[in-house]
């Protein structure tokens, strides 16, 4: 099974379009903060939510309950895909439905790889990937930047590292990020 949680409008030819709105239609109507969720567990080999994850969550144990829900129902070796809305972008800020920042970084925490690297060095990082029993690894990650950085980065006005710097310094650098995880567990 595919799952395009969050679906909208946006509806994708063999995926279980999913979403808690029923104008919108979906194939299954799911309020994705109520777990359980639906779905058996390894029953999904690919999940998108495309400008979702950021509605999802205002409250902590609500946010990692739907990870480990997300965790629960991949097959071993599923692949999430996930865009959002940069946290420092106003297209984040302007939406009173955006209710939890989603980073890089936040989700590299649900990495066991990860959290035992940090552990290892003395970084005092929440090992959520443990605490959480889930387990999942960042396979890529690419940002589009907004105007004016987009046209300056085409136009070779500015290097890669330039762009670094500016999206630690100002807000509306970058407008979109999309990060492709996979579930690591044990073969069923
Ligand atoms: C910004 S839209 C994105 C729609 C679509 N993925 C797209 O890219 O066009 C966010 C969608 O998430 C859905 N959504 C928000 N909270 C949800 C929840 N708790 N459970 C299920 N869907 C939810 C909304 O109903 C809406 O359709």
């Amino acid at each position: 099974m595919r799952l395009n949680l969050g679906c909208g409008f946006d509806k994708k030819a063999g995926w279980v379009n999913v979403d808690k709105m029923p104008q919108s239609a979906p194939d299954q109507v799911v309020d994705l903060e109520a777990t359980p969720w639906p779905w058996a567990d390894n029953s999904v080999r690919e999940v998108e939510m495309r400008h979702v994850l950021e509605h999802l969550g205002a409250s902590t144990d609500t946010y990692l309950a739907i990870i480990k829900e997300l965790w629960r129902v991949c097959e071993p070796g599923a692949q999430v895909r996930i865009v959002v809305p940069h946290p420092r972008h106003d297209h984040y800020l302007n939406d009173p439905t955006h209710v939890r920042p989603i980073t890089v970084q936040g989700l590299e925490m649900f990495s066991q790889k990860r959290n035992h690297e940090w552990q290892k060095s003395g970084k005092p990082n929440t090992p959520l990937g443990l605490y959480l029993d889930v387990d999942f690894e960042i396979v890529s990650f690419d940002v589009l930047p907004d105007e004016p950085w987009r046209g300056r980065l085409q136009r070779g006005e500015m290097q890669g590292s330039e762009l670094q710097e500016a999206m630690r310094m100002y807000a509306n650098v970058i407008m979109e990020t999309t990060i492709v995880m996979r579930a690591v567990k044990a073969d069923t």
